[in-house]
C-alpha cells in the first residue's frame, strides 16, 4: 500500500452467492462491526439481481456496492444483459470487468473488456479490471508479457484524464478458489509491473495515482502480508468476503495506522 498517492480499496466479490434473504442477514451481521475504517474503501460487488436492495441496505455505511460485469453497449437488443448506465443510475458505484471466470465461460475477451471499460467510465462507474496468468502461462515464463498485453488491451482508447478512475486487480488464475495464494513477493511483482505497463502508457504521476488489487484466496492469514507490499493496494475477495467476520479481518489489516 502507498496510501499517500492513491486509495486502498479492499472489495468483496460475491460471485454467484447469496439470495436477497441472505444478503440482509449479511448487512445486519456486518455493518455492526464494520464502523469507519478511515485508510481505505470497501466495496461489496454483488449479484445483479440484488444491487438494487443492496445499495439501500448500505446507505448509511462506508460500503460502495458493486456489480459483477455489465454490457459495453449503453442499450439495444441484447436479451439479458445490463448496461452500465443503468447500473449508474440505480447507484452502483463500481463495476468488475474480466473477471477471469468471465473470461473463461463467457468468452470475454481483451477486446470486449476493452469496450466494457470505455462504457463504465463514460457512464461514471468505476471499473475494477481483472488481469491474470493461468497455471502453464507463469510456468511457461510467460506472465509478465500476458500481464502486459492485458494491461494494454483493457487501457486502449482511455483518455489520460480517465485512468485513475481505473482499478486493477491482479488475480493469477491458479489462485483464485484453490486456497493458493501467490506468495507476498510473486503479488508484489506483478502488480509493481502492471504500475510500469501504466507509467510507459500515462506517465509517473497518473502510474502512481492508480489503485492496484491483489486477487485470489485472499484471507484473514495473508492479508497484512500481501497489503505491506509497495504496490498492493488492497483486494478483491471471493470466499472470504462472503463471511462479515473473516471480511471484517481483511479491512482491519488494511487500516492498521
Ligand atoms: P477467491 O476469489 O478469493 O475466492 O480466491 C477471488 C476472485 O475470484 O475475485
Amino acid at each position: 500500500m502507498n496510501r499517500r498517492y492513491r486509495k486502498t480499496i479492499i472489495a468483496g466479490n460475491w460471485k454467484m452467492n447469496k439470495t436477497l434473504t441472505e444478503t440482509k442477514a449479511f448487512a445486519e451481521e456486518f455493518k455492526p462491526i464494520l464502523g469507519r475504517p478511515k485508510w481505505c474503501d470497501i466495496v461489496l460487488c454483488v449479484p445483479a439481481v440484488n444491487l438494487h436492495s443492496a445499495i439501500r441496505m448500505f446507505k448509511d455505511s462506508r460500503v460502495s456496492i458493486g456489480a459483477e460485469t455489465c454490457h459495453y453497449e449503453e442499450n439495444g437488443a441484447f436479451t439479458g444483459e445490463v448496461s452500465a448506465q443503468m447500473l449508474k443510475d440505480i447507484g452502483v458505484k463500481y463495476v468488475i470487468i474480466g473477471h477471469s471466470e468471465r473470461r473463461q465461460y463467457y468468452n470475454e475477451t481483451d477486446f470486449t473488456v476493452n469496450k466494457k471499460v470505455i462504457s463504465a467510465l463514460n457512464a461514471g462507474l468505476r471499473p475494477i479490471v481483472c488481469v491474470g496468468e493461468s497455471l502453464e502461462q507463469r510456468e511457461l515464463g510467460v506472465t509478465m508479457d500476458l500481464i502486459t498485453y492485458q494491461v494494454k488491451c483493457a487501457l486502449a482508447n482511455i483518455p489520460i484524464e480517465k485512468v485513475r478512475h481505473v482499478v486493477f486487480a491482479y488475480e493469477p488464475i491458479w489462485a483464485i478458489g484453490t486456497g493458493k495464494t501467490a506468495t507476498a513477493e510473486e503479488a508484489q511483482e506483478v502488480c509493481e509491473g502492471i504500475r510500469t505497463v501504466i507509467r510507459k502508457l500515462y506517465g509517473a504521476r497518473v502510474a502512481r495515482a492508480v489503485t492496484i488489487q491483489y486477487g485470489g484466496s485472499m484471507n484473514a492469514k495473508n492479508a497484512a502480508e500481501l497489503l505491506a507490499q509497495p504496490d498492493i493496494d488492497g483486494g478483491l475477495i471471493g470466499g472470504a468476503s462472503l463471511k462479515p467476520d473473516q471480511f471484517m479481518q481483511i479491512i482491519n489489516a488494511a487500516n492498521q495506522d
